[in-house]
């Protein structure tokens, strides 16, 4: 099976759970400019999309999944929002440079793909980064550590941006407690 109807495979599967932001625009949601170009990159069924757009950002969606995209659609029909979703492999495909505001990027990593990612953010354009760390409290999420962060590494990968925000807790102290498993961070392009 190829990954589009993978993905298609477990979207169908999920269409009864709404889609969420992520906590990284969640929590950061008052960081977003009121207007301007956004993207939410491998969107899913887009929690981060909806969220944009209904913030009042013109806002384009990209998934592989044509399944994930047509619930997105509906969720932004029913939510009285337009948001341009496109079916694009954005490993082959990444966006065009200096293009948009704000860039969301979360639970999909494609290390090759950041330097892009960059190039597409305009002056003074922010990503909002999330996705899962090898240093877990449990084994929720990708089980082929390749798609996974190592320790401090979102910080490389971003290094020319502004770090506004970054969290990776680890597995450190009270693991009962915090916000685990996953590194979230914030940069701006100076
Ligand atoms: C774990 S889901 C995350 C979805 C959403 N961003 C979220 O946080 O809920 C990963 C998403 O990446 C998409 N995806 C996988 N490979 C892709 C590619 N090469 N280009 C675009 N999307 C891709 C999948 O279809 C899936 O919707």
């Amino acid at each position: 099976m190829n990954d589009a109807r993978k993905w298609d495979r477990i979207h169908g599967a999920q269409q009864s759970d709404p889609p969420r932001p992520s906590a990284v625009l969640a929590e950061f949601e008052h960081l977003l400019p009121p207007g301007g170009d956004a993207l939410d990159v491998a969107c899913g069924r887009g929690g981060n999309a909806l969220l944009l757009a209904v913030r009042g950002l013109s806002t384009c969606a990209w998934d592989i999944s044509t399944v994930a995209l047509a619930a997105l659609n509906k969720l932004a029909a029913d939510a009285g929002v337009h948001i341009h979703t496109e079916c694009r492999d954005v490993t082959t495909d990444p966006p065009e440079p200096a293009g948009r505001d704000v860039i969301v990027v979360s639970h999909f990593l494609d290390r090759p793909l950041i330097p892009h990612l960059i190039a597409a953010l305009r002056p003074g354009g922010l990503i909002f980064y999330q996705t899962f760390v090898r240093d877990a409290v449990d084994a929720f999420g990708p089980s082929n550590p390749d798609y996974r962060l190592g320790a401090n590494e979102l910080l490389a990968l971003f290094r020319p941006l502004r770090i506004l925000a970054y969290r990776d807790e680890g597995a450190t102290g009270d693991i009962r407690r915090g916000w685990r498993n996953e590194a979230m961070l914030i940069g701006r392009k100076e």
